[in-house]
Order: structure tokens, then C-alpha cells, then sequence
């Protein structure tokens, strides 16, 4: 079996149920992958309940007040994502029409979306080819590739961008790159990865050179 077919198998039988994933809503998506940027699911699950609850729509989003988001956030830190948040519902209520972005490219013009939550948006919503690179994707690849290119350099940025690119499936792009995000969660962990029953094991370089614990590797800066 082939890496990506491997992986979409393993999400399928592994993957945590999650309110976002019951939904191709793309300003649910939106609002998860934003909270998720910089927060642990665990915690970061109620205030996407709440958000949801409180402004059902984009265009409930872009009515509230600022001070009133804010508050919401209250908790989560980084208060940059929400102003972002407020700022591009404002911008899509009132300049798109409320026609959330439907592309990659379009998604990029959003405050606050950068290559990741464009590429998770563009291929959960809109099963478009893009794959997202997060943490967890920078594990996953560097360990079973042996790839030792900085994670945090401009070579391994778009080292590692391309190559997810390659790795990419032909259909269901979102679970694919969902799943990813997954296994490198729940798996293929920072600490203590659980490489004795490990789908992937097989074709690990890391796993083979034993050099797990190395990798990936980052630029002191
Ligand atoms: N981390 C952030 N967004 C995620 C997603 N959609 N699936 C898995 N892990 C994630
Ligand atoms: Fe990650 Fe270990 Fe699996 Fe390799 S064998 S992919 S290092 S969990």
C-alpha cells in the first residue's frame, strides 16, 4: 500500500470524533482551524461551540461587536486570530456578498489565512489539491522520509510543501490531509511515537536508522 492510502486507512478507523469533522461548512472549518492553530483540541473544542452557537453565520460573525468576540475568546490567547476572525467576516458580509472564498488562491486574501488554514479550507470544504503543512505534518514527513532539511528555514518550508504536495491523493484530499495531521497527533508523536504498531513502519527511515529522536530537526534562532 501506498503512504497516503495507508494513512487515509488508519484515520478512518482512528480518528477522534470532532463537531468539525461532521460538516463541509467552510466557515465552521474556518473558525475550527483558526482556534486549532495555536490550541490543543481539548481546549479549544468549547469555544468553537460557543462561536457556533453564538454566530451561527458568517454574517453573525461580521454583526457582533469586537468587543463582544473578543470576550468569547477570552482564554485562548493570541487576540490577533479573532480580530482576523471579526475582520474577514466583515470582509466577506460586506465586500463578497457573504460568498465565503472558494478557492485556495481566494482563501489566501483573508486576513488571518495563511498557506495552512488556505490549503485545510480549500481541501476539506472544496476537495481541493492542496496540502496543509502544520507541526504535525513536519513530523510525520521529516521521520519517515529521514529528511533533515530545518523545519524552520526557507529550504525546508518549501522542501517540505512540495513534497506534501507529491504525496497528495487523487480523491477525498481533505480526509487525506486530515489524516496526516492525525497520525502525527496521535501516533507519530513528538515524544515516545508509538512505532511498534505502526502502520508506517515499514518504509520508516527514521524508524530504521534509529533516529527518531533527531528529527524533525529545527534551526536554533
Ligand atoms: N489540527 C488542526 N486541524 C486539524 C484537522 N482538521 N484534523 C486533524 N488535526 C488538526
Ligand atoms: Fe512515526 Fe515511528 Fe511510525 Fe516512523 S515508525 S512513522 S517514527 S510512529
Amino acid at each position: 500500500m501506498i503512504f497516503n492510502n495507508i494513512l487515509t486507512n488508519w484515520y478512518s478507523i482512528h480518528k477522534r470524533d470532532l463537531p468539525w469533522r461532521e460538516t463541509k461548512n467552510p466557515y465552521f472549518i474556518w473558525l475550527s482551524e483558526i482556534i486549532l492553530q495555536q490550541t490543543q483540541i481539548k481546549q479549544g473544542l468549547p469555544y468553537y461551540e460557543t462561536f457556533i452557537s453564538k454566530f451561527p453565520t458568517v454574517k453573525d460573525l461580521a454583526e457582533a461587536k469586537e468587543s463582544d468576540v473578543l470576550k468569547l475568546w477570552q482564554g485562548l490567547g493570541y487576540y490577533s486570530r479573532a480580530r482576523n476572525l471579526h475582520y474577514s467576516a466583515k470582509y466577506i458580509s460586506s465586500i463578497l456578498n457573504g460568498q465565503f472564498p472558494k478557492n485556495y488562491k481566494e482563501l489566501l486574501k483573508l486576513k488571518g489565512v495563511g498557506d495552512y488554514t488556505a490549503s485545510a479550507i480549500a481541501s476539506i470544504c472544496y476537495n481541493e489539491s492542496t496540502a496543509v503543512v502544520d507541526g504535525n505534518v513536519y513530523r510525520v514527513l521529516s521521520r519517515y522520509f529521514n529528511i533533515e532539511t530545518p523545519i524552520n528555514s526557507t529550504k525546508g518550508i518549501k522542501e517540505f510543501k512540495i513534497l506534501a504536495q507529491q504525496l497528495l491523493p487523487k480523491s477525498n484530499i481533505g480526509d487525506y490531509n486530515q489524516a496526516i495531521m492525525e497520525f502525527g497527533a496521535m501516533q507519530c508523536k513528538p515524544t515516545n511515537p508509538n512505532c511498534k504498531e505502526c502502520p508506517l513502519q515499514d518504509g520508516c527511515k527514521a524508524f530504521a536508522l534509529n533516529k527518531i529522536s533527531h528529527l524533525p530537526s529545527k534551526l536554533k534562532k
